[in-house]
């Protein structure tokens, strides 16, 4: 069976996970041109990964086009992710582009219409559709097991901007780039996840805020204003009148990358966590008493991102995969929740 050629664009810290990634199916996927605008990023990738000098592309425009390129992996800063998306949808070349989907809903629109057009084989970086808990959460939710879902709890914390650790400023604080801050970021993987698990967003009420007001520029030395919050919380109502609260912050210290969901039934709990990938704790009333298990995740609920790219290149329709309509209707729920907090009123979807 022949090797899908993959061009991988942007070459920064995720592209790395992708790399490893990518390394689990070297019978089936060969990595043969990368891109960066980072010159010492490209030659070093491009060398370590032995990528042959003429295929480190200096333009992601010129990787895409290339014919020995068969399907593209993107992992560049949010500014960019529309172009590229639409370069792919023109040039007819199935990928998998990274979260958020776009830097701000405008650019999702005319996206939708060139896909709709023409559409590609496309899968978006929502990977916590591949953590076994998440997945089997969404197996025990779907078996009714935790009978008719009334409501939910879903967090996504991480430590690292907290004012004590000094970040300077980077392109995740500069609004041009990046849109949003903490909630295009962690909040899109929440946003998925409940969409993953309970259907759409129907209408959602929204605060964001910014905890730390400005960043060091070691560039210039000064200090700079940030227009990008760094803590949102936002509740939502969805299909079936199931009723969510989510919050999420760069400022919680002690939280590396929690991403967690409590979800509420008629007849039981569940508590699904990063910080415990494999196991789930199930709560429901036995004998007239509540019962606490924590259930193994089963083995078909391990499916890993690159599988599903595999299979999608291969032509299939893996279950659960994310893709490009799951990326659009996620931009559109973060432009409802921009606009919630805004205007401070309910919005709807
Ligand atoms: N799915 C996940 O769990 C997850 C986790 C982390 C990051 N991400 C996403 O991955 C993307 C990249 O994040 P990162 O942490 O790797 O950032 P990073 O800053 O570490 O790397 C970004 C790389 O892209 C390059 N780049 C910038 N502009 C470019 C352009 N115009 N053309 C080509 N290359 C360009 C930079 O030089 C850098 O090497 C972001 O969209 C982020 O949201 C997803």
């Amino acid at each position: 069976m022949s090797k899908y050629r993959i061009g991988l664009i942007g070459l920064g810290g995720m592209a790395q996970a992708h790399i490893r990634w990518m390394s689990a199916f070297t019978d089936r996927m060969e990595l043969v041109a990368v891109n960066d605008v980072n010159e010492e990023a490209l030659a070093r990738v491009g060398e370590e990964q032995g990528i042959a000098p003429e295929k480190r592309y200096a333009s992601y425009a010129a990787l895409i086009a290339d014919p020995d390129v068969d399907a593209v992996v993107s992992v560049t800063p949010n500014n960019v992710h529309a172009d590229i998306v639409s370069l792919c949808l023109a040039a007819s070349k199935p990928f998998l582009a990274e979260k958020p989907f776009t830097r701000i809903f405008e650019e999702a629109v005319p996206l939708l219409a060139q896909y709709e057009q023409q559409p590609v084989a496309a899968m978006i970086g929502f990977t916590y559709r591949f953590t076994p808990a998440f997945r089997y959460a969404r197996e025990l939710v779907r078996d009714g097991k935790l009978g008719q879902i009334r409501s939910f709890s879903s967090q996504y914390l991480q430590g690292w901007g907290a004012p004590q650790y000094n970040v300077g400023y980077n392109w995740r604080f500069d609004k041009s780039v990046t849109g949003t801050g903490t909630l295009g970021d962690l909040g899109s993987h929440m946003i998925d996840m409940a969409r993953f698990l309970f259907g759409e967003f129907e209408e959602l009420s929204a605060q964001l805020h910014t905890i730390v007001p400005e960043r060091l520029d070691s560039r210039t030395g000064e200090p700079v204003k940030i227009e990008v919050d760094d803590f949102a919380s936002f509740q939502a109502r969805m299909t079936g009148e199931v009723r969510g609260i989510f919050q999420t912050s760069r400022n919680a210290i002690g939280s590396g990358n929690q991403h967690e969901i409590s979800i509420y039934g008629d007849t039981g709990t569940l508590h699904a966590s990063t910080e415990d990938p494999n196991r789930i704790v199930w709560i429901r009333e036995e004998d007239g008493q509540l019962a606490r298990t924590v259930l193994n995740v089963p083995k078909h609920c391990e499916v890993t991102q690159y599988e599903q790219f595999l299979a999608m290149l291969d032509g299939g329709q893996p279950d659960g995969l994310p893709g490009f309509m799951d990326g659009y209707r996620n931009q559109q729920v973060l432009d409802a929740i921009i606009r919630a907090a805004e205007s401070k009123t309910i919005v709807q979807l």
